[in-house]
């Protein structure tokens, strides 16, 4: 009987053994100096900008949400955002700001 009681408390342990985590499972701190697509969208563009640029109904017809469509749209997005115009009726963090104005200055490199 107590073998049996132990045999089950080792499997039901084992059960709740955590699965193997994947890279997105984890936190990965803020980084306002990397001048890549990837870290600028990340830091700057998803949190400020696309819940209005994005989709069918995108504001201005301007979707933010590629690289491609970012960077056709650079030189009025760094325009927009340096004059504070954008993120329309919000804030940005500041170093966000700063991360996106530098990135297109520095050509908007894709990687
Ligand atoms: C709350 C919604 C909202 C957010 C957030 C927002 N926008 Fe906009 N955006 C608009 C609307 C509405 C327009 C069109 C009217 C206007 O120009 O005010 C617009 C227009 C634009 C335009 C075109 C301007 C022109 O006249 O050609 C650009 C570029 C732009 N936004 C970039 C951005 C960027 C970059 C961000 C993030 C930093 C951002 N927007 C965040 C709503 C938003």
């Amino acid at each position: 009987m107590k073998r049996t009681i132990l045999v089950l408390f080792t499997i039901s342990l084992a059960g709740c053994a955590p699965a193997t985590r994947g890279e997105s499972d984890f936190i990965v701190a803020a980084d306002f100096q990397t001048l890549t697509y990837q870290n600028v969208n990340a830091n700057a563009i998803q949190p400020a900008c696309v819940r209005c640029h994005a989709g069918e109904d995108a504001a201005a017809d301007v979707n933010l949400e590629t690289y491609a469509e970012v960077f056709k749209n650079r030189a009025e997005i760094a325009v927009q955002v340096e004059s504070g115009k954008m993120p329309r009726r919000s804030t940005m963090d500041p170093q966000a700001k700063d991360l996106l104005l530098k990135w297109i200055a520095a050509g908007a490199p894709e990687t």
